[in-house]
């Protein structure tokens, strides 16, 4: 059958999703990026989703959205300084706020980290982002966070996909992502940002053992540039 919507994990926190015909980038860190392989020169997009202003967050969007012409959504202040980069398509949002997008409503979720940018500017609030595609599938993409309490509150919508951080040092670690499941109650999960350098390395496999142990979640661990249909 028609598969409806597609992530790919291209290592860290660079994902891909492909859904009703349109392919979305989040946070597209490839130049640089040591788990991937994948060049930023040769990548699809007619969107650009950044959560924060980090370097391994901003990656290559500037390049790939001049190249591709795809709009970029982010926060007020990460869209405005793009455009101070000379990117005009450019879609702002803030937290709690959602919009109707071509590939489906994207809700602009809060996010427990920094924001700034690669020059030292502002990035605003970090943000994850809560998806309802155009098939009511719904998929959080928790961006870089620590745990918190309200991620009840995203899993009471119903969430059929969580992507969640679990690399610990910069966001949450394997024992805060298990929590966080255990909050959100995902039908799927999916770990990132982690073992793309020394200091986030996890043992994934127990992770997942441990979540698929003490929740009824099922964890998909990809290798980058392996993609899970939803
Ligand atoms: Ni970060
Ligand atoms: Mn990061």
């Amino acid at each position: 059958g028609k598969m409806e919507t597609k992530v790919t994990w291209y290592g860290h926190s660079t994902l891909g999703m492909e859904s009703a015909g349109y392919s979305i980038l989040i946070d597209p860190f490839f130049s640089g990026n040591p788990a991937t392989t994948k060049k930023a020169d040769n990548v699809k997009a007619d969107f650009i989703l950044i959560t924060h202003g980090h370097s391994d967050h901003i990656g290559d969007s500037i390049s790939i959205a001049k190249r591709t012409n795809a709009l970029v959504i982010a926060n007020f202040e990460i869209a405005n300084w793009l455009g101070n980069k000379g990117l005009k398509n450019t879609h702002a949002q803030h937290i709690g706020g959602g919009h109707q997008h071509p590939f489906g409503y994207l809700k602009m979720t809060s996010a427990l980290h920094g924001s700034s940018l690669p020059d030292g500017s502002n990035g605003g609030n970090p943000a994850g982002f809560l998806i309802t595609t155009n098939q009511h599938k719904k998929i959080y993409f928790a961006g870089d966070t620590g745990l918190f309490g309200d991620m009840r509150l995203i899993g009471e919508e119903g969430v059929d996909l969580a992507v969640l951080p679990i690399g610990d040092n910069y966001t949450m670690g394997p024992t805060d992502a298990l929590r966080a499941v255990k909050l959100i109650q995902p039908r799927h999960v999916i770990p990132i940002h982690y073992n793309t350098w020394p200091l986030i390395a996890q043992d994934v496999n127990s992770w997942a053992q441990t979540v698929q142990a003490e929740t009824d979640s099922l964890v998909h661990i990809l290798q980058p540039g392996e993609s899970f249909d939803l």
